[in-house]
């Protein structure tokens, strides 16, 4: 049976496409699902790619991961530079983690230089756009299957 991996977005994405397309793109969060959707199948792997814009949802799916998936990509968008919650629920969570954000951060305010979740993440992209989740997957899928 494929693997499942949880693929994670948190606030403010579900206006993707909408929402300041000049740093995020005109990409919507239904097509990036969509992209990796039809990716994951020939990969390999099953996905479950949720949007909350709740900090404790965001906890309960990670939990939900430990016993559900096999690997977690996430983009937790504000909450990236601002939970600890997000940080303790991630570290609970056995498998490889992949940090995504579209924009490079690094180049942009400096409160987004820091992150709570890049400690416990096994890689971080950023400033690929939707592409990141892509390379995210791939990534995880050759992790996935090599150390079975
Ligand atoms: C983001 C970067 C965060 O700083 C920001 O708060 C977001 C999106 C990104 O994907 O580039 O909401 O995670």
């Amino acid at each position: 049976m494929a693997k499942t991996v949880f693929i994670l977005n948190g606030p403010n994405l579900n206006l993707l496409g909408k929402r300041e397309p000049e740093v995020y793109g005109r990409t919507t969060l239904a097509e990036i699902e969509q992209m990796l959707t039809a990716a994951a199948g020939p990969l390999g792997l099953a996905i479950d790619f949720r949007q909350s814009n709740h900090e404790g949802m965001l906890v309960d799916w990670i939990h939900e991961a430990r016993e559900s998936a096999a690997g977690i990509i996430i983009n937790p968008a504000a909450l990236t530079h601002t939970s600890v919650a997000i940080l303790d629920a991630l570290k609970t969570f056995e498998g490889p983690i992949a940090e995504v954000h579209l924009s490079n951060v690094h180049q942009r305010e400096a409160f987004r230089h820091h992150s709570y979740v890049s400690p416990v993440a096994t890689g971080v992209l950023c400033g690929f756009g939707p592409h990141g989740y892509r390379m995210a997957l791939d990534w995880m899928a050759q992790r996935l299957t090599s150390t079975d």
